[in-house]
């Protein structure tokens, strides 16, 4: 165990099942101390910590971190190294900029820390890039990442349990205007990585970063959301030979959209892409697989939809790009149409 003046201070926002399982690799790597921010289930966490059950990381009755607080402004105290979001994105209902202001403010005397962003969907970034700009006059390091992970937490909030699949892929962020990084951005990378991976992570370095996200995102985008709208999981799309071809068509149609996308912006997906993800959707999962999209877990709970970084990204960079996507402006709709009216309901600002 190392002096505690040598750890890296890290403080995780967002401790959900993703957010606890980082926690864990990085408090496991004996290299850091994490500060969590529970917003939702602060005493919860805080009196029972969390049971893990969990092929990756073992068996762990009632494990707690270092530090858990209730606000980001409790817990800006003190300087960070990192601070890692795990957070669902959500720049309609809470930017992250706002979410992270107490450590944006002129108030909060320490040096800026890297930001790592372990979220889903396209853009997340861009807010956040903007305000650490505007209000500190060093360059902002933001690390993002593509999440690949089959853990939740349980109903009651303080079980977490996860089978034996997890992959981090991480890069640097470069925005439009933005200088390519500067060597401390890139260190700052390489320790990030290096932590993870002595915590037990198969975490990794990606060579453009933004071509795995775009990569992930394809079936957030297209297979949870026609999920999501149908109030089905995947296996439903295909249940008789009647339906699947039913569905087939405006599936591969769809996922076209977004190889052509991808070609806009220069990555190398080609045509057999969109027929090998729709064969996978249709034939590639077990009939009785119970898993669950979690856009459409969030839908059957009422909770607010990544659809802004999920499918809004996309549909503007069909625009910008002047690639035709249709179907996705029409998914895109419906989703938004289902968003307005939940965000409404529990009076949340749109
Ligand atoms: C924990 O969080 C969930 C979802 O955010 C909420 O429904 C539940 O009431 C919370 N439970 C406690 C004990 O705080
Ligand atoms: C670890 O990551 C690699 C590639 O990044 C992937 O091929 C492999 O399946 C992952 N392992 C696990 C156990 O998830």
């Amino acid at each position: 165990m190392s002096n505690s003046d040598d750890l890296l201070d890290v403080l995780l926002v967002g401790y959900g099942a993703v957010g606890v399982m980082y926690t864990y690799f990085l408090e496991n790597s004996k290299r850091a101390r994490v500060t969590v921010v529970a917003r939702g289930n602060y005493s919860l966490v805080q009196d029972k910590g969390i049971n893990i059950e969990s092929g990756r990381l073992g068996n762990h009755a009632a494990w707690k971190p270092y530090r858990i607080f209730g606000s980001v402004s409790d817990a800006a105290d003190r300087q960070y190294h990192y601070v890692v979001v795990t957070t669902k994105a959500l720049p309609d209902v809470l930017p992250t900029s706002r979410l992270l202001s107490p450590l944006l403010a002129a108030e909060y005397k320490f040096p800026q820390p890297t930001y790592v962003l372990a979220q889903n969907g396209l853009g997340v970034e861009d807010d956040l890039y903007a305000a650490a700009k505007r209000t500190r006059s060093h360059e902002p390091i933001i690390i993002t990442g593509a999440v690949f992970l089959d853990a939740s937490l349980t109903d009651s909030r303080d079980g977490l349990v996860q089978g034996t699949m997890e992959k981090l892929v991480v890069g640097l962020y470069v925005g439009e205007t933005a200088p390519p990084p500067a060597p401390d951005a890139v260190a700052s990378l390489q320790t990030f990585v290096d932590v993870m991976k002595q915590g037990g992570s198969n975490a990794s370095m990606a060579e453009n970063i933004q071509y795995e996200k775009f990569m992930k995102n394809r079936w957030n985008a297209v297979v949870a959301s026609l999920c999501t709208l149908a109030r089905q999981p995947p296996p439903a799309m295909s249940l008789t030979p009647k339906l699947e071809e039913i569905v087939e068509g405006p599936l591969h149609g769809t996922l076209q959209e977004l190889s052509a996308l991808g070609q806009a912006l220069g990555y190398p997906v080609t045509e057999e892409d969109a027929r090998f993800l729709t064969d996978r959707t249709l034939r590639g999962f077990s009939k009785t697989s119970p898993h669950l999209p979690s856009m459409l877990v969030d839908v059957q709970r009422g909770s607010p939809l990544e659809v802004e970084v999920i499918i809004g990204a996309l549909v503007r960079l069909g625009k910008k790009y002047k690639v035709s996507m249709p179907r996705m402006e029409l998914i895109y709709a419906l989703l938004s149409i289902i968003q307005v009216q939940n965000l409404q309901k529990d009076g949340l600002k749109v």
